[in-house]
């Protein structure tokens, strides 16, 4: 199978600019990470995300195809690296266009390792790559989820985004009520106890 070129339309990291937090850096996708890249995309991933064990063969083809289809892919992703240790891709982050959806609508899809989970790296990598792509151009962001995803609702809430409920069709043709939150252009503040400033 092989993985849509025309999703992966605007490169927003480069290794030139990376994107650095307290505690991350938010790298390309350089040949060093892509065993742990790959290793994100565990049955964990397949579910959340909708996606089928081909699309992840294909993508994994992909990169070791060689440069213009390695390009198409880390154009839209980029990894999460802790600072000070050992290169290794904790969680990715890719903001691509969604043919699926609007005219010029970037999807954003994350995940973090389960080791590292809970210990808020989402929550503090999101703004600083928010404000990231803003310069970059892109201003027309959603992050769509499942009720159920608890974990990435509780992530919204404490970044104060707002949601609406769409009818969503995943990766793997699926179709739910998903919450859609517009990340960007930001929304008005509204009032939260748990709200991050970002
Ligand atoms: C969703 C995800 C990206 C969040 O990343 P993370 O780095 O663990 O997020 P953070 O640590 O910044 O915040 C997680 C928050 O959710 C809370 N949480 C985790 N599991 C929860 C659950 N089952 N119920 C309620 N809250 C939960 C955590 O306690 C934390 O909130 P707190 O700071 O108030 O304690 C990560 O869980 C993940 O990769 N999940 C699998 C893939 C996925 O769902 N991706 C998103 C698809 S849209």
């Amino acid at each position: 199978m092989k993985l849509r070129r025309k999703r992966y339309s605007h490169a927003w990291v480069d290794s030139a600019d990376p994107i650095v937090t307290e505690r991350l850096e938010v790298v390309p996708i350089t040949p060093e990470l892509d065993a742990s890249y790959l290793a994100l995309f565990d049955d964990d991933f397949l579910t959340t995300h909708h996606w089928t064990a081909a699309m992840v063969d294909a993508l994994d083809m992909s990169l070791r195809a060689g440069r213009s289809l390695r390009h198409a892919i880390t154009k839209s992703t980029a990894v999460l690296v802790l600072g000070d240790e050992p290169l290794v891709a904790i969680g990715f982050i890719s903001i691509a266009r969604n043919p699926k959806r609007r005219q010029n609508e970037h999807l954003i899809g994350l995940q973090i390792s389960r080791e590292h989970r809970g210990k808020g790296y989402t929550t503090e990598a999101l703004p600083a790559i928010l404000h990231h792509i803003e310069r970059a151009d892109i201003s027309n962001v959603v992050l769509a989820t499942s009720e159920n995803n608890l974990a990435m609702i509780r992530v919204c809430e404490k970044l104060g985004f707002c949601h609406q409920a769409e009818r969503y069709k995943h990766p793997d043709g699926t179709e739910e009520m998903a919450r859609v939150y517009r990340v960007l252009p930001r929304q008005p503040s509204h009032s939260s106890t748990s709200r991050i400033d970002w």
